[in-house]
């Protein structure tokens, strides 16, 4: 049994539902990104079913994965989208999702952007500083339109998650401090550009326990009631996103126990009228995909085992920047022979933090095929070209179906871009 319900062995080789990862590795070639359509569904259903009977809208964090297969899955499926750039914002299109339930988040949003966002028609702007709320009001002003706002507070609350992901502490960039709320909220009412819809968190991600929600849920419940008795009443309330996942022995919450929560709170406080907005990325997505990749060379020495494989710090940084860790699996698995060893598993790039797994043991031989698991999320869409490496292909697995999502980068695109400039003798 592996951690990811679609991605198990049959007769020994690990599937992507019903294909084995050893015939695309085989067709597509390695390193490859591997996702099912299925476990993006049953992700999806968890949500649904969780929010069933009340006003809530799922707007997918996209930045987790971005790949307009994914997107347009889950628009088919009725989710919006949470974007942070003017980017997303053209792949939500380009995807045949709906701006109208596009929420827009993120601290320094550009003139163009904003531009865009009211073009397109997006259901909020997250407004993070009342810089930025001057600047949307003036852009809408000049449009002659009214933006849809909510601002988002920073509840101050910790998520007891990794400090680079964690995002609700006073001492992080993000959001307005909830103290102060209020008043930039009568600032909002006076500018001529803006139309208050609603306010909005977010803690931060991977969060694996309820109460940092709950916490968080409180402060912002006491705000609402505030801005209710200054006369601003909000229409929707947008908890972010956060859910964690399981990538080694996790119990995270779920949306049932998060949603069910939140409804009682707002019950019990008279604001069942609210509409809830959730954001969640890794939670849809990232037990979704696995990275395949092929052992070129093993190496040894007097302290350490090395897999030296074909994928690197460049497809998936998420063990190198937070310590991440990814499970390793052997898709083919071998019966006895050869020995078990303990492998830090690491790519080509030419630096000592080029690791995907460390201290894993494994029974393996060079041209064996391993799947990173767990890396549907942060993975390719945080991949990079370093060292002058094309980006992987994406694959998504419907059933005994795969269909290339995205072709794998070829060499001349890489520089595809540059010019060099002309002779000047010396
Ligand atoms: N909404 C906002 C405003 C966010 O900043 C994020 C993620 C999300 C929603 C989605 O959060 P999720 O449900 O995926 O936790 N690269 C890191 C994670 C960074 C998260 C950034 N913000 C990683 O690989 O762990």
């Amino acid at each position: 049994m592996t951690i990811a319900p679609h991605f198990q062995f049959q007769d020994g080789v690990l599937h992507a539902e019903n294909i084995p990862l050893t015939e695309l590795a085989e067709q597509y070639g390695t390193p490859l990104y591997v996702y099912s359509r299925q476990a993006l569904r049953d992700a999806w259903e968890a949500y649904r079913v969780a929010a069933q009977g009340r006003d809530v809208l799922v707007c997918y964090g996209m930045k987790a994965n971005s790949n307009l297969a994914v997107l347009h899955e889950f628009h088919q499926l009725g989710a919006g989208f949470d974007i942070v750039s003017g980017g997303e914002l053209a792949r939500v299109e380009a995807a045949g999702g709906d701006p109208s339930k596009v929420v827009f988040s993120g601290v320094g949003k550009q003139a163009w952007e904003i531009r865009a966002a009211l073009e397109a028609g997006v259901k909020c702007f997250n407004v993070e500083s009342e810089g930025e709320l001057e600047r949307i009001s003036a852009i809408a002003s000049e449009m002659g339109r009214r933006a849809p706002i909510s601002l988002r507070v920073n509840p101050d609350v910790d998520a007891h998650t990794h400090p680079y992901i964690s995002t609700g502490l006073k001492e992080n960039k993000f959001g307005i401090d909830i103290a102060l709320a209020p008043a930039v909220y009568q600032r909002a009412t006076q500018l001529p550009g803006l139309d208050i819809v609603g306010v909005d968190c977010h803690i931060g991600s991977q969060i694996t326990e309820v109460s940092p929600y709950l916490d968080a849920l409180g402060k912002l419940i006491d705000l609402i009631k505030a801005l209710a008795d200054q006369g601003i009443a909000l229409k929707h309330l947008d908890l972010g996103g956060g859910i964690g996942i399981r990538y080694t022995d996790e119990t995270p919450l779920t949306p049932s126990d998060l949603l069910s929560r939140v409804f009682q709170a707002l019950d019990s406080n008279n604001l069942g009228h609210l509409q809830i907005v959730l954001e969640p990325g890794r939670s849809l997505v990232g037990n979704a995909g696995v990275l395949l990749t092929r052992v070129e060379y093993l190496k040894h020495n007097d302290t350490k085992n090395f897999a030296i494989v074909d994928a690197a710090m460049n497809d998936l940084l998420r063990p190198t920047l937070y310590d991440a860790w990814h499970g390793v699996e052997t898709v083919r698995q071998r019966e006895t022979s050869g020995p078990i060893c303990r492998y830090d598993v690491v790519g080509p790039i030419c630096e000592s933090g080029d690791w995907l797994a460390r201290d894993r043991e494994l029974r393996i031989e060079p041209g064996d095929l391993l799947a990173i698991m767990s890396a549907g999320a942060y993975a390719f869409s945080m991949a990079s070209q370093y060292n002058s490496r094309p980006r992987p292909a994406e694959i998504m697995v419907d059933g005994t179906t795969a269909h290339v999502v995205r072709q794998r980068e070829t060499v001349e695109s890489l520089f595809a871009n540059e010019q060099t400039i002309p002779v000047r003798p010396a």
